[in-house]
């Protein structure tokens, strides 16, 4: 392993140079989530590995609708940029704003307070040098005014051309962590005005059944399964249905998984009866703590990865785990490439473990960048 890692350290060296003079890797989005609340200091985030970071999360104030740090993590939220770009001087930051429902929907509802939103918006992430805003946690639901969340996408990129225009900076972007499936019970997100305003859209293809939810085990976040059950092959149908173009959708990628209790130990198939879930509070758990988990009390079990769900199964007594080792990583990012999305964007960076998972997404883009290579090669060598 240990060796197989300093390889692909050694290939990094060697290809990202070569990368500058490649446009179709410098469009393919490489993103990440960091989170306040992960115990990953901002200075240890590999950022050579991404070409985008997003700091997670800003929320909304109850009555003013602007943006609110929480005092214990500004200092981290302030330096994040400049700290990520030390280590890679070209990789974009966005500031990730999470609505809770009724806030976020009385934010929408009214021309102020969608005024004092973007504004503030706009001002904060000048003021720590972000480059972008990702709104997040939104669903299509009847709690949220889909016409009004249009008109916000309208505002608020009105507001983020003029304000470049007006202090010569770039253009902030605007993306939106979105659903995995862009309508729920017939509430369909303002998918006009989300093209219009909206550089991409990052879908959350994972956390698709839940232990704290579901008295059913469910791999949370299948590439592909019958069409009875939710799988990303399926998502990303539905959003190029709606007229999205692939170029603008990004993968969301889980570095986490969940434990399920099982009803009986000898039950241990996708849909078997669950009683909640197992280990943690709710169940979740990042990919480092899953396989330190099965490391410690696994007694030998080993982790299954069953590329009919592409996903990794284990089980042991009680407890039945779901989640994407580097293998199911791999699978998506070739998905992701085969559909022409825009990239992948891993939510999030500390559940990783030795950068893993990180490394799993880039193995495979060395691979197609290597084609590139050899193409741009003999395009010298016959000149
Ligand atoms: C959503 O807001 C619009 C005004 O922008 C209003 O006409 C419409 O009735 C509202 N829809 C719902 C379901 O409340
Ligand atoms: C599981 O939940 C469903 C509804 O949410 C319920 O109808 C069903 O009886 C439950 N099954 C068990 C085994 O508790
Ligand atoms: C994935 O979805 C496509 C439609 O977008 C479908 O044709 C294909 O059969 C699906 N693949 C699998 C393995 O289910
Ligand atoms: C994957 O899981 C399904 C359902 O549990 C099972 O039928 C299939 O044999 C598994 N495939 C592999 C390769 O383990």
């Amino acid at each position: 392993m240990a060796c197989k890692t300093m390889i692909l350290f050694l290939l990094l060296l060697f290809c990202l140079p070569l990368n500058l003079h490649c446009t179709s890797s410098t469009s393919w989005i490489k993103g990440g989530y960091w989170t306040s609340r992960s115990e990953l200091p901002v200075s240890q985030i590999n950022s050579g590995l991404f070409t985008h970071l997003t700091c997670a999360f800003a929320y909304l104030n109850s009555s003013t609708f602007t943006l609110y740090i929480n005092s214990t993590y500004e200092k981290s939220f302030s330096s994040f940029t400049n700290t990520v770009k030390r280590k890679n001087p070209s990789v974009v930051t966005l500031l990730s704003i999470r609505g809770g429902t009724a806030i976020f929907s009385s934010m929408v509802n009214q021309s102020s307070n969608r005024k004092s939103f973007i504004e503030s918006s706009i001002e904060t992430a000048r003021l720590y040098g972000f480059q972008g805003l990702d709104l997040s946690g939104v669903l299509p639901s009847k709690s949220t005014n889909m016409t009004n969340l249009g008109i916000l996408f309208d505002e608020w990129r009105a507001e983020v051309t003029s304000e470049a225009r007006n202090s010569g900076n770039s253009q902030l972007l605007l993306v939106m962590k979105s659903h995995h499936l862009p309508a729920i019970d017939s509430v369909t997100y303002p998918i006009d005005s989300m093209l219009r305003n909206l550089d991409w859209v990052h879908v959350r293809a994972y956390d698709y059944y839940l232990p704290s939810r579901d008295n059913f085990t469910g791999a949370h976040s299948a590439l592909y399964s019958s069409s009875s059950w939710f799988n990303t092959n399926d998502s990303i149908r539905e959003w190029l249905k709606t007229g999205f173009p692939a170029n603008k959708l990004v993968l969301g990628l889980p570095y986490h998984g969940y434990a399920w209790q099982l009803v009986n130990p000898n039950e241990n198939a996708v849909g078997a009866p669950a009683a909640g879930p197992a280990i943690t509070m709710d169940g979740s758990m990042g990919y480092k703590s899953i396989k330190a988990f099965i490391r410690d009390y696994g007694y030998g079990v080993a982790s299954l990865y069953n590329d009919s769900y592409d996903v990794n199964f284990f089980s042991s007594g009680k407890n039945w785990i779901n989640f994407d080792g580097a293998e199911a990583i791999t699978a998506k990012v070739s998905f992701a490439k085969e559909k022409g999305l825009l990239g992948y964007n891993a939510f999030q960076l500390s559940n990783d473990d030795k950068w893993e998972l990180s490394l799993a997404g880039m193995q495979l883009l060395i691979t197609y960048n290597s084609y590139d290579q050899s193409f741009s090669t003999k395009r010298s060598f016959e000149l």
